[in-house]
This record gives C-alpha cells, sequence and structure tokens, in this order.
C-alpha cells in the first residue's frame, strides 16, 4: 500500500543523507513530502529534493495560505519521519513550537513520527537534550538512532544518522504496527468477555495455603487489550501481583470453588470467557480450624486432597449439551514439557478433554513463564491445529490471543 510520507528535513550536516531516505520511499512506492527547514536547505538544494522526491518541497508557513498548507500537509499524512532532526528541532517538538511549517506539521498530525537525530555528542548528551528524547519517547514518538560513529568533524562517538536504509525500514515498521493497532481498535465493541487471572489459593489453616507461581500478569494484559479493542471486560482475579486495569468490572476471588462461582455467574451473559487462571487442581479435604502445629504433628505431615472442579472442562460440556450457544471458549495450557512436538501434542489432548475453541499452550518452568514481561505462545484450536503462533511482551501476545478470538466470528 502506497504512503503518504511527509520527510522533515531540518538543518544538520546529515541533512544530504536524507536524500536517500527520500529515495528509498520513492522507491518503495510512497508518495513523498519533503518539508525542509530554512536551515536543511543551506546543506541540500531544493532542486535536488524536488527531483527525488517528484513532489514541490514546502518551506514556507505563509505559502499556499489559501489551501491551508500548515494544517494540511500534517492531516494527510499517514507517517512523519524526521531525519536528520538537531537538537534545536528536538527541542521544538518535545516543547509542541510551531514557528515553522514542520512545526505545525507534525502538531496537526496523528500519525506516527518517527525521528532520526544527529549531532555532536556533547549535544546528544546534553541534559536538555536527554530530557527532550525522553519526552518525545513517553508520547510515543520513535526514535532511530542516532548512530555511534565518525561524526562530522575528526571526532567520534554517539551522534551519527543512523544509516538511510535503516531509518526506512524502522519507520514503515512503526507503521505497520500503527496501522495493525488501529485495524484490531474496536473489534471486540460490544462483546462481553470474561477474562479470569491470576492462581487461586487453596487454604490448609488460618495461615497457610496451597499456591501457584501465576502472577497474572498475561490474564491481566488480555483484560486491558480486549478493553482498549471495544469489550465490555470483567476481570475475575485471584491474587494478582499487578495492578489490574481500571476499565474493567473486577471480581476478587481466592480459591478453585469461588472461582468457580464467579465465572458461573458472569458466563451467563459472556460472549467470550478466557481462561488465563492457574487453577488449582486440587485443596486440602478438610481446613483446619486454628494452626497447623509441629507438636501434633511430628517429624511429617501428610496432607489429603481432594479434586477441585475443573472450570474450563465444565463450561465446555454444558456447551456440548447445548448451553451457552454463543460463548467462544479459551483455555490455557502451561506445560513444563521440554520438547516442542509433546508439548503441541499435550495441549491437543487437553483442548480436545476441556472442549474449548481455542487454547494457549505455554512453557513454563522453574525460570520461565511466571512473573516476567514476556512470553511465547501457540495457540490451536479445537482440531488441535495451530492458528497462530506469538512470541514478545505480554501486552503484545495478549493482542495476537485476541486476534484469534476474534478470527472465530
Ligand atoms: N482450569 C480450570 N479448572 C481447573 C484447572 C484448570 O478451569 N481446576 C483451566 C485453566 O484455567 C486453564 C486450563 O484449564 O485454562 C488448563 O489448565 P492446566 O493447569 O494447564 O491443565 P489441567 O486441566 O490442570 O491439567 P494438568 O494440570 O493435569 O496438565
Amino acid at each position: 500500500m502506497a504512503l503518504n510520507v511527509v520527510v522533515g528535513i531540518t538543518g544538520g550536516i546529515a541533512a544530504y543523507k536524507a536524500v536517500n531516505v527520500v529515495r528509498s520511499l520513492v522507491l518503495a512506492g510512497h508518495d513523498v513530502h519533503v518539508v525542509a527547514t530554512d536551515a536543511a536547505l543551506r546543506f541540500v538544494g531544493r532542486p535536488t529534493l524536488e527531483a527525488i522526491s517528484r513532489n514541490p518541497v514546502h518551506t514556507e508557513l505563509y505559502e499556499g495560505v489559501a489551501e491551508v498548507r500548515h494544517v494540511a500537509i500534517g492531516q494527510a499524512a499517514d507517517l512523519i519521519v524526521i531525519a536528520p532532526a538537531t537538537a534545536n528541532t528536538i527541542a521544538k517538538l518535545a516543547a509542541g513550537i510551531a514557528d515553522d511549517l514542520l512545526g505545525n506539521t507534525v502538531l496537526a498530525s496523528t500519525a506516527p513520527l518517527v525521528i532520526a537525530p544527529a549531532m555532536h555528542t556533547e549535544m546528544w548528551q546534553n541534559p536538555a537534550t536527554v530530557d527532550n528524547i525522553a519526552t518525545l519517547r513517553g508520547r510515543g514518538v520513535h526514535v532511530v538512532g542516532p548512530a555511534v560513529g565518525q561524526l562530522t568533524g575528526r571526532d567520534s562517538g554517539p551522534g551519527r544518522l543512523e544509516e538511510p536504509e535503516v531509518i526506512v525500514a524502522a519507520a514503515l515498521a512503526v507503521h505497520a504496527e500503527h496501522a495493525a493497532r488501529l485495524a484490531a481498535s474496536g473489534d471486540l465493541s460490544g462483546r462481553r468477555v470474561v477474562v479470569t487471572a491470576g492462581g487461586t489459593r487453596e487454604p490448609l489453616d488460618p495461615v497457610r495455603f496451597l499456591g501457584n507461581r501465576s502472577s497474572g500478569r498475561q490474564g491481566v494484559a488480555i483484560a486491558t487489550a480486549a478493553s482498549a479493542r471495544g469489550a465490555a471486560v470483567t476481570l475475575i482475579a485471584a491474587h494478582l501481583e499487578v495492578q489490574p486495569p481500571s476499565d474493567v468490572a473486577l471480581v476478587e476471588v481466592s480459591t478453585a470453588v469461588e472461582l468457580q462461582q464467579a465465572v458461573a455467574d458472569a458466563a451467563v451473559d459472556a460472549d467470550i470467557i478466557v481462561m488465563a487462571a492457574a487453577v488449582a487442581d486440587y485443596r486440602p479435604t478438610s481446613v483446619a480450624e486454628s494452626k497447623i502445629k509441629k507438636e501434633t504433628q511430628g517429624d511429617t505431615l501428610e496432607l489429603s486432597l481432594v479434586k477441585n472442579p475443573d472450570i474450563l472442562a465444565e463450561l465446555g460440556a454444558a456447551r456440548r449439551s447445548g448451553a451457552y450457544p454463543r460463548l467462544r471458549l479459551i483455555g490455557f495450557a502451561a506445560e513444563t514439557e521440554a520438547d516442542d512436538a509433546a508439548l503441541l501434542e499435550l495441549g491437543r489432548a487437553k483442548i480436545a478433554r476441556k472442549g474449548a475453541d481455542l487454547l494457549v499452550v505455554n512453557r513454563v518452568g522453574w525460570n520461565e513463564g511466571f512473573a516476567t514481561d514476556g512470553n511465547s505462545v501457540v495457540v490451536l484450536d479445537g482440531a488441535g491445529a495451530i492458528v497462530s503462533e506469538a512470541a514478545g511482551s505480554k501486552m503484545s501476545v495478549a493482542d495476537r490471543i485476541l486476534d484469534a478470538i476474534v478470527a472465530l466470528g
């Protein structure tokens, strides 16, 4: 798809390299509009930029006023790339200053903004620039480079403009990610999604429990992403180690039996249930009224456990007998199996047993899966086929899982 790309060029020696940024984008089929500052045109000629971009080069704020050019260029842009971005331009962007055409273009645009800084190392490391870059990053601006290497004078260090092909590849990737996010936004609107997250705790006595290492991060990420995609979300939370999002209905539970009740209540009008919680398979047969004491137990202590309800399997069975006809049911399988093929076989057997529409299989271990920001999963359908594989932050994995759920219809 051809994009309308604005390439902003500001006044640094590296401006000559911007010609190759423009050229790569044009050769990739994009419609490129150069907005150069006056200072940039001291380093690289307007005719060169017009010939390479195949479009007029804009510099003047007071040109084309009748067509409201100072906002029109930004409004039409799919992507803005500023290369090179000088320390001065970065400061102006951070402050939202619009005293030239480029500043107005950026402020008038909702397109992703990618900047490729270029300056001497001292300027790059100056606290003012460091703060400005942090401010821009915090607003979602993507910063490419600078590279470390030979600078304009005899010095070398961080501050060199990143190579044009690296800037172009990064900018197009930023646009692709932005477009994917936009496409996904709203695709769950009007749907009621129930997500269980965290790990249940089964009390042994008033001070002890049997639990597991689930932190709730992946389930919370799914609830957050589903809400961002327009769903009305109920989060059934068992001992989360992370903050739940504020825009979901939160139901806090502790044990598997409490979770079962909360899920049953929420299932009545749910469209989608995602069982990300780690549910204890067994609970103590009886809970001691008072603290279990060493003196009365001696050297060994035997616990008697009784099976908990399998909430996912029960929902799957209820569906098979005609209940919840429009419900989509998603299970998780946390497995310690090291071999990939064997892991998938366990997943296939599990989804058949549980009667879910999708099963998210992930490997867990002493150092894997829990309390980390990353995850790597394979999503299986009811027939055991792989419908999606995702690795990355728990938030990006959440979005890929939701993509697979949306694809169920
Ligand atoms: N689950 C559930 N109720 C249980 C146990 C698990 O609803 N009592 C759900 C989990 O929320 C998850 C899925 O079933 O979505 C699979 O959980 P997992 O612990 O991997 O499987 P188990 O059924 O417990 O099987 P096993 O531990 O023997 O592998």
